[in-house]
């Protein structure tokens, strides 16, 4: 049982900018943590709810209009209340281990100084609707802009994907901004390495978040240890 700032379980969110390989390692990740017996919940943002998936839709697709930086900040967050409300407190409240692609510093990130809305206004906005949740700890899988743009799957670039590199340069430091104000908190990785080097070195410093939380297991299942893919 772990003692999170979130309640008993916890809550890891994985950031960075499209194409980085957020989802791959977080998918790794859930799998190396239940092969370690955590009970844990694989989600994402905008999305893990029926409205934030309809939210979603609505912010990404380009079919809908101009949509200005305030209402599209907005819709970040309402998709985000309803899946802390909905998916992540009951879960944490459980004990599970959460992991989520994309959270509060997306918004920051993007809608903050992506779209010039400011940092803190928009850490204000999400900590009202979140009533405060924070990560205990968060990824930042680091990508230059140019080449997030190549390895991104071809079919289309949803609205913010489509935003110029430089769009996205300010967006990556927006990043690795957070991260050096709080070392702590996250662990920056550069994107361009093997994909099990870097779900290695991701569980690594999981685990020791983990014992700096008072144990190796949130609600244990006795599943066995080690995972498939984990790197690790
Ligand atoms: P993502 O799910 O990572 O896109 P995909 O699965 O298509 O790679 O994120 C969708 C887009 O939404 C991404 O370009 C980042 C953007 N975004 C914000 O601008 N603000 C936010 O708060 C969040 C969660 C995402």
């Amino acid at each position: 049982m772990t003692t999170s700032a979130n309640g008993t379980g916890l809550f890891i969110a994985f950031e960075g900018g499209d194409g980085a390989g957020k989802s791959t390692q977080s998918r790794l990740l859930a799998e190396a943590l239940r092969g370690r017996g955590m009970v844990v919940v694989q989600t994402r943002e905008p999305g893990g709810t029926e409205i934030g998936e309809k939210l979603r839709s609505l912010v990404l697709d380009h079919g809908h209009g101009e949509i200005d930086p305030r209402t599209e900040a907005l819709m970040y967050a309402a998709a985000r209340a309803a899946h802390v409300e909905q998916l992540i407190r009951p879960a944490l409240a459980r004990g599970e281990a959460v992991i989520t692609d994309r959270y509060i510093d997306s918004s920051v990130a993007y809608q903050g100084i992506g779209r010039g809305l400011g940092t803190q206004e928009v850490r204000d906005l999400n900590a009202w609707a979140t009533g405060s949740l924070w990560p205990d700890f968060t990824v930042v899988l680091d990508v230059d802009p140019v080449e997030g743009r190549a390895r991104r799957a071809p079919g289309g670039e949803d609205r913010l994907e489509s935003e110029p590199d430089s769009f996205h340069a300010q967006v990556r430091n927006a990043y690795l901004e957070a991260a050096a104000a709080a070392p702590e908190r996250y662990l920056v990785i550069d994107a361009r390495q093997d994909v099990p080097v870097i779900a290695g070195l991701i569980l690594d410093r999981v685990e020791q978040v983990l014992s700096a939380h008072g144990a190796t297991s949130a609600v244990a299942t006795g599943a066995g240890p080690g995972s498939p893919g984990a790197g690790a």
